[in-house]
């Protein structure tokens, strides 16, 4: 297959020029939008090409029943203000200091200039990373899955586990990303690394449903975990609660109480959800990889886990950058519910560590993960600027926190290199 260059498309044009030009069709009284914010001058190639894809309205000037005259009689009455969000046809250019997290009033579609670069920076960190569920060979995890003794009957109840957990909450994280928090955020650069994240939670779904079916589950069993499996139904219903004002169409911040509704719900989400609900799954599922079992579904985790350390860490910049601008709303009574907050995630998780590991498995058990948990909520505080709770608590899965920086390694389990850093990068 040839490369295509720029002289190939010259070439069609000028074909269907050729071959193709018509008188012009009904002339709009006035240009098209595009010609009139467009500044550039149109070459004779743009312009045979833009009458060949038009159809000819040759004897069909008057006819009002005619779609062509409709659509030109309502691109003249077309006005160009509304749709823009409030903004005034003619004002001032965007200018950096215009820009806010919450209730801003500048232009959102103009990217530039750029006040957070934290957030552009980790949008392109995001797609550096990108990755695909069906890269990874599930064949071992197959054979596995189905032979008799390859598994104990508590390695299975973790897999099953992990999979009922996740593959409904990536859909709940996502779904408060675009219907509640997208809308919320003013600010484009931050819109942008949301737009990436929302991907990425689509790609984590599908990760999920790739696992589900490759072991052929019973789809009905792991899909409905969320709501009849107490240990993971609680934690869906603790997120739920979050959302549900939010996602009201109708919902505005802009007032103290609402401006701390949207705080609230970013500490639920960023800081529980996926900084502390994810940790049991994560951390049981990669042990397994690491004693070379289930290793393409442990492999999925571990991108899972990359993706989703870099949520949290975002997450946690916009609620304190939201923190700088609106010192007003970080009273001491919001604190000492923010502390409850990351607790009462906390204490759920540990509910179900000792769920999911009634006994020791995999070299873990439900104490060593107990501890391991009030090391995250420690830590998950101390990055709100909040006071450890546990003080004193180690990190016994020293491991989890080198595993979470891929790019030091190849790939942990020495499949093949899924590098997009590079891979990614077309040359002419
Ligand atoms: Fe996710
Ligand atoms: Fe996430």
């Amino acid at each position: 297959m040839s490369i295509l260059s720029w002289d190939d498309f010259d070439d069609d044009s000028q074909k269907s020029a050729t071959k193709t030009a018509q008188p012009a069709p009904v002339a709009p009284q006035k240009a098209p939008v595009s010609q009139v914010v467009s500044d550039a001058q149109p070459t004779p190639q743009s312009v045979a090409a833009t009458q060949s894809n038009q159809p000819s309205a040759a004897g069909r000037t008057t006819d009002s029943t005619d779609p062509l005259v409709r659509a030109s009689k309502s691109l003249e009455a077309l006005d160009i203000a509304p749709g823009l969000e409030e903004l005034e046809m003619g004002a001032g250019r965007v200018e950096v200091d215009d820009k806010a997290m919450i209730n801003c009033r500048a232009d959102l579609n103009q990217l530039v200039p750029f006040k957070y670069e934290w957030a552009w920076q980790k949008y392109l960190d995001g797609c550096a990373n990108h990755w695909m569920p069906q890269e990874v060979n599930m064949n071992h995890d197959i054979a596995l899955w189905k032979s008799e003794n390859g598994l104990t009957e508590d390695e299975r109840t973790i897999i099953k586990r992990s999979l009922g957990f996740f593959s409904t909450a990536d859909s709940l994280v996502a779904n408060n990303l675009v219907l509640a928090i997208y809308r919320l955020i003013t600010n484009p650069e931050c819109r942008q690394y949301i737009l990436r994240q929302a991907f990425e939670e689509a790609i984590h779904t599908h990760a999920y449903q790739y696992c589900i079916e490759s072991l052929s589950m019973d789809e009905g069993e792991i899909f409905n975990m969320y709501r009849e499996i107490p240990s993971v139904a609680r934690k869906a219903a603790w997120g739920l609660k979050y959302t549900q004002s939010l996602g009201d169409p109708s919902f505005r911040t802009g007032t103290p109480e609402t401006d701390q509704d949207l705080l609230r719900n970013m500490i639920a989400f960023y800081c529980v959800l996926e900084g502390i609900f994810f940790y049991c799954g994560f951390s049981q599922i990669l042990s397994m990889g690491r004693r070379n079992k289930m290793n393409g579904v442990a492999e999925q985790f571990q991108y899972i886990l990359r993706d989703e350390s870099m949520h949290v860490n975002f997450g946690i910049d916009m609620i304190n950058q939201i923190k700088i601008e609106n010192p007003h709303l970080w009273t001491k009574e919001f604190q000492e519910e923010v502390i409850q907050m990351i607790l009462e995630g906390t204490l759920l998780e540990i509910e179900y560590a000792r769920d999911t590991m009634p006994r020791g498995v995999l070299g873990m058990n439900a104490s060593m993960m107990e501890e391991y948990l009030k090391f995250i909520c420690n830590r998950r505080l101390v990055q709100l600027g909040l006071p450890e709770q546990y003080p004193g608590v180690n990190n016994p899965f020293q491991w989890m926190s080198e595993m979470m920086d891929l790019r030091k390694e190849k790939n942990f389990f020495e499949t093949r290199v899924t590098d997009y850093q590079t891979g990614g990068a077309l040359s002419w």
